[in-house]
């Protein structure tokens, strides 16, 4: 269980539909939630993760972060998509100051980009109890190896300069959506999976006994319908979303239409979901995936929950990231929260990470 120290820091999710902001102040008695809000973004300021609008997303953060009173100016925020890339290796055991001079030329031939593109981290994994023989006779080890592009990770630091904040900690979306599982109610031991789906990002992170055992970004999520609709009817692509999201009511004579493009991308999904616990399945024989947690803005989309149960044969429950917070009645609205609760996972994760983080 992630335990905040005394320096917190600003959980801050930049996503393209909206950013999130958290703040969570740690007492005697517990976590506080001492702030939480979203502001939504333009169309198209944010794709696939690469900010293309700097100055409005910049102005959006400083009104955020005016609104909600803010004065923490430490900030930790999370990537996720195409530039990132997670991954277990098996390598000769060496010390963690080792390590670090040799990782570049260890990751190499792991990653996919020019070695020289990407920041990277790694994190040595505590040895598993089941060792094969032959990791034993070669005394193998296993290490978590991060990889970020430098061009988007140049992006977000560049913004934080703009904004006049203080990029303390980098994490990635899988990894902070694991931390909001760690102070949720939801059950810790055993194996879960993980399914965060956003606008334009979907993040699978399956946990086993609180380690993370397979991640998976995928570029499917919620404006996939947004621009269908907005194709089908001509229409913005403001307009289509407003459709969406129920401000404006179908006619009976388009419901079809809609119902076409919902149950084909959620189709997609569950596909996508499917393979992975499949992959789970064959790598990890030994295991079985429990439940599925789902957050992220598109899994209140109607039907979803229940189709992804019926073709998964798991129970799918919504991860609540507020549910171990103590919320100050005075301060929040608990209807906002509740509503926002599966949007707000990532920024609560973040707002956890503290001064020292890597
Ligand atoms: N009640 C709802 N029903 C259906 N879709 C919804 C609902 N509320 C939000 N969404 C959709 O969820 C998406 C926004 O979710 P979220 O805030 O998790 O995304 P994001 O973090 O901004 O995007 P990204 O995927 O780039 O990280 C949008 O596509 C929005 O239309
Ligand atoms: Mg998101």
């Amino acid at each position: 269980m992630p335990i905040p120290k005394k320096n917190q820091v600003v959980g801050i999710d930049i996503g393209s539909h909206s950013i999130k902001v958290a703040e969570i102040e740690d007492s005697n008695k517990g976590m506080i939630l001492k702030n939480f809000g979203m502001i939504g973004l333009p169309h198209d300021a944010i794709v696939e993760g690469s900010i293309k609008e700097m100055q409005i997303v910049s102005a959006a953060l400083k009104n955020l972060f005016k609104n909600l009173r803010i004065k923490n100016k430490n900030v930790a925020t999370s990537i996720s998509g195409y530039s990132v890339i997670v991954k277990k290796i098996t390598i000769p055991q060496k010390g963690e100051e080792d390590l670090e001079g040799s990782i570049q030329g260890e990751a190499e031939q792991y990653i996919p980009f020019d070695i020289n593109d990407v920041n990277l981290d790694f994190q040595i994994l505590p040895s598993q109890k089941e060792e094969t023989e032959e990791e034993e006779k070669e005394e193998l080890m296993d290490v978590l190896l991060v990889a970020a592009k430098k061009d988007i990770v140049e992006e977000y630091i560049s913004l934080f300069h703009l904004t006049e904040l203080n990029p303390i900690v980098l994490d990635i979306d899988a990894f902070a959506l694991q931390n909001a599982l760690e102070i949720s109610d939801h059950e810790q031991s055993g194996c879960h999976a993980l399914v965060h789906i956003g606008a334009q990002q979907l993040t699978i992170n399956v946990i086993r006994d609180g380690t993370s055992i397979f991640t998976r970004d995928s570029s499917y999520g919620g404006s996939q319908i947004t621009s269908e609709i907005q194709n089908k009817l001509n229409i913005s692509y403001e307009q289509a979303e407003n459709i969406k999201l129920g401000g404006k009511p179908i006619e009976t004579s388009q419901r079809p239409i809609f119902e076409e493009i919902f149950s084909s991308t959620v189709t997609k999904w569950t596909q996508e979901i499917k393979r992975a616990l499949e992959f789970v399945a064959t790598t990890f024989g030994d295991i079985e995936v429990e439940n599925i947690l789902v957050s992220g803005g598109s899994c209140l989309i109607p039907g979803l929950i229940k189709y992804l149960g019926l073709e998964t044969g798991l129970k799918i429950e919504i991860l609540n990231p507020f549910a171990n917070l103590e919320i100050k009645e005075k301060l929040f609205d608990t209807g906002y929260l509740n509503y926002t609760a599966p949007m707000a996972v990532i920024s609560i994760g973040l707002a956890l990470r503290s001064i020292g983080d890597r």
